[in-house]
């Protein structure tokens, strides 16, 4: 199929990619010219396991472009939505001028029985309210709404073989159409047992909203055992591999730490929650504002527990936080938890020292008052408490003998409790987990 694909950040670019590796001929658009440029060159502008690999396996082909004019739409019979929702300023509501505006500049490229399709995640009622300007405007094309539930770090193989499908689509002969053009778009994945549902539009708005709820929900739940095994004495990884073991629960998702971030799911449970208001129904949400603020009591927990690491004040403490991306295998610090630990360390009178594998760049964008030092040894030397805040594979197989001799004081905070406290308490370090005794 011909597809296009509007939009080319974390969503759009590896959706592009994808559908070009699944045999489309697919045209990638963004109005950000120098990373279309970096893109049409093979290069991603962000970290994405996998990413470089692939885009430069379907460009090789010829069946992936990349263009900066919306223009190049056209000839398309499936058009893409895949641009960002940020939270507004000052607001908890989602800010759609993106979608509005890239709905908008499409509509010039359509033609007869194109299918558009938003995979951005927007408040309930977005689409019905985008279908009724297409019928005002281009009756004769069709939306629907596919929500993506990728996951940074493995977006492309979950773009490849997602666990489900959902198309939201209206109802009679045009859904039944949409229908057909998605499975066609999607018979790979398909072919390989991936299942689909085929919903209306607002069943298929809500999936995403009250499943990244409820992922944020399971985390918070978590945490809250951890402040609540901390007054106890009890050990929450226990207590998390424990009831992991009912399938009812699952253990996934049940890792307490310094919390949830990223570009989802701190700011999809707000617009959640401020849509739910418009519509009347704010008090079935009351909980996510409890999930939310569990969730950013987590950093002051982890600023007070450094404290006491240090001996009680922060002032002129050299503090070396390790990883600062939102979690590993990503470079994307938006609402980063250990960004936000790090600045607030900072704030309260520390020199703080960051390192990561790759988000060094985009976090210095955010902080540029703390030190960023991309060789780990380097940022290690003399610390007075290490900070493990993103749970890196290098991280987590550091060996404390090995880190003694460059460390001013032997301690050590796991802000992701993925570290073995038997074997840094017997190496002489001060071990400070989360939710552990
Ligand atoms: C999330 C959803 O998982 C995905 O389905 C949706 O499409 C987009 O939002 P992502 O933002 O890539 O994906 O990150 P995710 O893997 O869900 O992690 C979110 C945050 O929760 C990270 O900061 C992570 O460190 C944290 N987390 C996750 C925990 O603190 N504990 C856990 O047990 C799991």
């Amino acid at each position: 199929m011909r597809i296009s694909v509007i939009g080319c950040g974390y969503l759009g670019a590896v959706h592009a990619a994808c559908m070009a590796k699944l045999g489309h001929e697919v045209v990638a658009i963004d109005v950000d010219e120098r990373k279309i440029s970096e893109l049409q060159a093979g290069r991603s502008h962000f970290f994405e396991p996998g990413l470089p690999e692939l885009l430069h396996e379907v460009l090789q082909t010829g069946r992936l472009k990349f263009s900066s004019n919306i223009a190049d739409a056209r000839g398309s019979q499936v058009h893409f939505l895949c641009v960002g929702t940020p939270q507004r300023k000052g607001e908890y509501a989602a800010d759609l001028k993106y979608v509005d505006a890239a709905f908008s500049s499409l509509i010039d490229a359509l033609e007869a029985g194109n299918l558009v399709v938003g995979k951005s995640t927007v408040p309930v009622g977005t689409a019905a309210r985008l279908a009724d300007d297409l019928l005002e405007r281009f009756p004769e094309a069709t939306l629907a709404w596919n929500p993506e539930f990728l996951r940074e770090g493995f977006a492309v193989k979950d773009t490849l073989s997602p666990d489900r499908l959902v198309y939201g689509v209206p109802s009679g002969e045009d859904g039944h159409r949409a229908t057909e053009q998605l499975d066609e778009v999607y018979a790979g994945p398909m072919g390989l047992g991936t299942r689909r549902l085929v919903v209306d539009y607002a069943t298929a708005e809500l999936v995403k909203s009250a499943a990244n709820s409820f992922l944020a929900t399971k985390i918070s739940f978590i945490n809250a055992m951890a402040e609540v095994c901390d007054a106890a004495g009890a050990d929450v990884t226990l207590l998390a591999d424990a009831i992991g073991m009912d399938d009812r629960i699952g253990r996934k998702f049940l890792n307490a730490g310094i919390g949830f971030g990223g570009g989802c799911l701190p700011k999809d449970i707000r617009a959640f929650m401020a849509r739910a208001g418009e519509l009347g129904a704010d008090q079935a949400l009351t909980f996510l504002r409890e999930v939310d603020d569990i969730n950013l009591r987590r950093r002051i927990r982890v600023v007070e527990l450094t404290r006491q690491l240090v001996g009680g004040s922060l002032l002129g403490k050299r503090i070396t936080v390790l990883g600062v991306a939102f979690k590993p295998n990503s470079d994307d610090v938006r609402d980063s938890p250990a960004l936000s630990i790090a600045a607030q360390l900072q704030l309260q009178g520390a020199d703080v020292t960051v390192t990561d594998p790759e988000a060094l760049s985009n976090a210095k964008g955010r902080f540029p008052e703390l030190t960023y030092e991309p060789d780990f040894n380097a940022a290690v030397t003399k610390a007075n408490a290490l900070l493990v805040l993103t749970e890196w594979d290098q991280y987590r197989s550091l060996s404390p003998a090995d880190l003694a001799s460059q460390v001013t004081s032997k301690n050590i905070l796991d802000g992701r409790n993925v570290l073995d406290p038997v074997q840094w308490r017997a190496a002489g370090w001060t071990y400070q987990g989360i939710g552990r005794p």
